[in-house]
């Protein structure tokens, strides 16, 4: 894998990932890793580990900025160059605090439906071009393998079958929507070699997870990476653990 980009890079599991990708071995490191914020400014240890691979390269990227997401692709496509974009991680998100119906608010509803799900799939139309590209240049990867690669991070919250506790509607309609939406990637990008996941990360301690979570940051991000690397056809438009192992809808 030449590139990725990946969004929510300054913090959390973004920036985990990133990490778990430096780790690998030196051979499966991409020559370019684009790393979206919204605050490049204020992304401290995202600059810091910048400063010491000159293969991470920082954009600005604030999901709800929808008008800005052509002149982003351009920049991404100025750094991949021909060799297109061999993996989307579409990561950044938002929370929220748990509601019975009765206090469902609908401007809730909406920003988290923009962050959570419209940001994923108007990125991963615009990125598509490049994700192409790439899939192109590896026509020859051995049978079975995916070309470029699209991972949407969801949540179990998005799982139907596993709600049994209701509540956080804006939430889990929002992950429920993006697992819907990688289906459809899945059909309509039939025969281009590029794959589309959406996975669980599992439940871990970042701002969103909080401190009660079972999972380190690092350790499953290690584990999501593996899984990440490991994606191929047979994977294609299913919902997923940090693990690889298949999740209910
Ligand atoms: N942690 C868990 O237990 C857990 C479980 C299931 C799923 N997930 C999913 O994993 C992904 C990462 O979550 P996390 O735990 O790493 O959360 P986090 O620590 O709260 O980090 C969220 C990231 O998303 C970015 N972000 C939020 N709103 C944004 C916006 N409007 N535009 C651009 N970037 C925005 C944040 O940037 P700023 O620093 O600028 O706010 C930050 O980089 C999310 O999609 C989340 O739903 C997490």
């Amino acid at each position: 894998m030449k590139s990725m980009l990946i969004t929510g890079a300054n913090r959390g599991l973004g920036f985990g990932m990133i990490k778990a990708i430096l780790n690998q071995p030196k051979e499966n490191v991409p020559q370019i890793i684009v790393a979206a914020c919204r605050k490049p400014d204020e992304a401290n240890e995202l600059q810091a580990l910048a400063a010491e691979n000159s293969n991470i390269r920082i954009l600005q990227l604030e999901s709800k900025d929808l008008d800005r997401y052509p002149a982003f692709t351009k920049e991404v496509a100025d750094i991949v160059k021909d060799g297109g974009l061999d993996l989307l991680i579409n990561n950044a998100g938002i929370g929220s605090r748990f509601h019975r119906i009765g206090m469902v608010k609908s401007d809730e509803l909406i920003e988290t439906f923009t962050v959570n799900t419209v940001g994923p799939i108007m990125l991963t139309k615009n990125i598509l071009p490049l994700l192409k590209s790439a899939a192109e240049k590896n026509a020859n990867a051995p049978q079975g393998a995916a070309k470029a690669k699209i991972v949407n991070i969801s949540s179990i919250l998005g799982s139907m079958q596993a709600n049994t506790d209701g509540g956080h509607y804006s939430y889990r309609c929002s992950k429920a929507a993006v697992n819907a939406a990688t289906v459809s990637m899945k059909v309509d990008l039939k025969g281009t070699g590029i794959c589309a996941v959406c996975i669980h990360p599992g439940w871990v301690k970042t701002a969103m997870g909080g401190p009660k979570a079972p999972l380190e940051v690092d350790k499953a991000c290690k584990r999501l990476v593996n899984t990440i690397m490991q994606i191929s056809e047979e994977h294609n438009g299913g919902f997923y653990d940090l693990d690889g192992k298949k999740l209910a809808w």
